[in-house]
């Protein structure tokens, strides 16, 4: 492994700051298959946010292979964070507290980042904020690159209580968010989570992985009318399935793209749109039915598959029709990032939810999300 600059010492070292000069909250993540680290100030404003992905590697297994992921969150890690301080311009005596990832994601990989930030918060004598994925995949939009533009027509005018739809390849929720930190479960996926839907739709069609994005991109020449895909409980509560489209898709590929003189790549692209449309109808329509329900005007829209332009698209639209607010963060902060993780570590900090000295002894990981509301 490389030799590294992070200069970690026992004491706990002067902090100097100048006297009006933000907080700063070094963000770690490692949950899945990004390695990521990000410095963000209390006021949510960004100063650097680095993430080193790991898709050339799993690429050839069609998807994330857990502990060649973990492995490589161990090579990545320190040369991320060093990244992340140096296009920062801050050293790490210039860092508040540290906010890393708990869970939930893959063990090996949460490990990594966990024992990471505790050995840097119990060597500089740092608080430590334990961050929750999902909570903080629904709290980006409150992120700000610190122009203007940003603090104008996004994060600023965004209040709670909101609902949110987070959505990524590892989970599929609505949320209703009350505070940071604290998102309730309304609906979820009963299955594969829409980003999951899309990778193994796509990997069926011949595409790489994570397939999202080339879906995304044919869509823009496919006919969304082309194949009659199901709507899986579309007129059923807040909870999600897209395991019978993932089947129907498959069926529709394996017919259409082998008959004699098939145009594979008009079936392809066809398809693409045809789930898509599938997909982000059922996302849309739930979310709004959500914020119908529980009387709430504003939506965000989170995680990976929230850079599907599709989804933009219509939820964009059909919100504005029923005077509903939608914020969805810029498509760097809806995939995985440490940005989320410090800006959301920045808020619960303020709210002096940390640990420090022998305390952070006590900090785990865990892997599956934990709170559903009654
Ligand atoms: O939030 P994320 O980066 O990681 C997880 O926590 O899972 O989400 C990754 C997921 C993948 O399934 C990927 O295919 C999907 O987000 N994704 C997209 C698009 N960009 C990423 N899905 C649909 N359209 C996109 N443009
Ligand atoms: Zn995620």
């Amino acid at each position: 492994m490389q030799e590294l600059n992070v200069s970690l010492s026992a004491d706990s070292p002067d902090r100097p700051r100048l006297p009006n000069s933000p907080r700063l909250v070094l963000g770690i993540e490692t949950s899945c298959d990004e390695t990521a680290a990000a410095l963000v100030d209390e006021h949510g404003v960004v100063r650097s946010s680095v993430v080193s992905s790991q898709v050339p590697i799993h690429v050839r297994y069609g998807g994330v292979v857990p502990e060649l992921a973990s492995r490589n969150h161990l090579v990545a890690i320190r040369p991320v964070i060093e990244e992340a301080l140096a296009t920062a311009g801050v050293e790490l005596d210039q860092v508040a507290a540290i906010a890393v990832t708990a869970g939930p994601g893959l063990a090996g990989c949460l490990l990594v980042g966990m024992q990471v930030a505790k050995a840097i918060a119990f060597a500089r004598g740092l608080p430590l904020v334990l961050v929750d994925h999902i909570q903080a995949h629904v709290w980006a939009p409150y992120l700000s690159d610190g122009d203007l533009a940003d603090a104008a027509g996004g994060a600023k005018s965004l209040t709670y209580p909101y609902v949110a739809l987070a959505v990524s390849g590892g989970h599929t929720s609505i949320l209703r968010v009350d505070g940071p930190g604290r998102a309730t479960t309304l609906g979820a996926t009963l299955d594969d989570a829409a980003g999951e839907a899309f990778d193994k739709i796509a990997k069926l069609m011949g595409l790489p992985y994570p397939g999202g994005i080339y879906i995304d991109q044919l869509s823009e020449t496919g006919n969304a009318e082309a194949y009659e895909l199901p709507r899986p409980l579309m007129n059923k509560g807040l909870d999600f399935s897209f395991s019978g489209l993932k089947t129907a898709a498959r069926l529709v590929w394996e017919k259409a793209s082998t008959v004699p003189g098939a145009d594979v790549e008009r079936v392809r692209a066809d398809l693409a749109a045809s789930v898509q449309a599938a997909i982000v109808e059922v996302l849309v329509d739930k979310s709004l039915r959500a914020c119908r329900e529980f009387g709430i005007a504003q939506l965000v829209a989170a995680g990976g598959v929230a850079c599907n332009r599709g989804l933009r698209k219509r939820l964009v639209e059909k919100a504005a029709r029923q005077k509903i607010r939608v914020r969805i963060a810029p498509a760097r902060y809806c995939s995985d990032n440490a940005a989320m993780i410090a800006g959301l570590g920045g808020a619960l900090l303020a709210e002096g939810a940390s640990l420090s000295g022998a305390a952070l002894l006590g900090a785990d990981i865990y892997v599956t999300s934990r709170k559903r509301a009654s």
